[in-house]
């Protein structure tokens, strides 16, 4: 079992949001197919529609996507999450909501309405444009406006916390530390790398209707690695590290980085929830080869 901020995991394998994770069906059917525990789909206070398609693509080294943060807003969110809630349960599932917000005000009355849903954890994903500061920076950007949220949602919500992070801070180990002098009880680390862009070259212009996106799955593994080591060395909170898993043996890379668990979004693009079955009988596999007693027993072990 994992501990995951005072919340038990029956393995380290976590669905990452925004991947399979808008209703309450195929959040069910993830937990079905082995995953630790599951994170939804990204809400806001207000329904946003998102992006025109093209949003997500497959460009051979991972993902690129601008979906837009497309969701219901956070009524909605906690019906869907209620019933998801009911579904995973019986399973031993733990379920993560996920909240953003493009100031403070928006977090805090987003979390109020999702907390009604009874999610296990809440997770703040505070890589998204802030119009509270000057051009609109992600909060993960700034370790002052990220400590400035999760202080204003600590104040209404007592539960487990993660932080979702930004492998574009310039500085990752000082917007942890903000963080969890401000009230995080863990981090997850990290959301998509860029943004970056892939042009078609036919038809002469970038593929996504957004021109750029977050980069993701395998191509970003070896960065969101760094992130983990640098936080991990930082701060002493759980860490979900997040950002190309595709295999066993990058999620063990993640715990020698010293990650409690390990995110898996981009995996179940191409696999669907077979994934996890399958990166969780590699990373068992691994351990037995190569004679590791647990996740314990690594767990940093690459910090030397
Ligand atoms: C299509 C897509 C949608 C995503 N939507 C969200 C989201 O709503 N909220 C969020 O915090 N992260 C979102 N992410 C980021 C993932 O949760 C994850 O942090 C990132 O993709 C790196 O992990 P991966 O390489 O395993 O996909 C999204 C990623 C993808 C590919």
């Amino acid at each position: 079992m994992i501990d995951l901020c005072g919340v038990r995991l029956r393995n380290p394998l976590v669905l990452a949001s925004g991947i399979w994770g808008s209703c309450a069906g195929t959040l069910v059917r993830v937990g079905r197919a082995g995953a630790g525990a599951v994170t939804a789909k990204s809400c806001s206070l207000e329904p946003r529609s998102g992006h025109p398609n093209p949003t997500v693509l497959d460009w051979g080294g991972g993902l690129i996507n601008a979906v837009g943060l497309a969701n219901p807003g956070a009524d909605a969110q906690a019906e869907m999450l209620r019933t998801a809630r009911a579904g995973l349960a019986p399973q031993g599932v733990p379920l993560i909501a996920s909240v953003f917000g493009h100031t403070r005000h928006e977090f805090v009355e987003a979390v109020r309405r999702i907390v009604s849903a009874d999610p296990d954890l809440i997770e703040l994903n505070i890589s998204c444009p802030n119009v509270e500061a000057e051009f609109g920076r992600p909060f993960a950007l700034d370790a002052m406006a990220a400590a400035g949220v999760t202080e204003a949602v600590r104040a209404v919500y007592a539960g487990p916390l993660l932080v979702k992070l930004s492998p574009n801070a310039p500085d990752i180990a000082s917007v942890a530390r903000a963080v969890a002098a401000a009230g995080a009880s863990g981090i997850t680390a990290v959301n998509t790398l860029g943004p970056g862009m892939v042009i078609d070259v036919r038809a002469r212009r970038p593929i996504l209707s957004n021109r750029v996106g977050g980069i993701s799955g395998p191509a970003m593994l070896p960065v969101a690695v760094r992130c983990v080591y640098d936080i991990a060395a930082a701060v002493d909170l759980p860490i979900l590290g997040t950002g190309g898993v595709t295999t066993g043996e990058d999620a063990l890379q993640m715990i020698m980085a010293g990650a409690t668990a390990v995110g898996i979004g981009s995996a179940l693009y191409r696999e669907g929830p077979a994934a996890f079955g399958r990166i969780l009988h590699e990373l068992e596999t691994l351990m037995q080869g190569e004679g590791y007693a647990s996740l314990d027993a690594v767990r940093g072990c690459a910090h030397g």
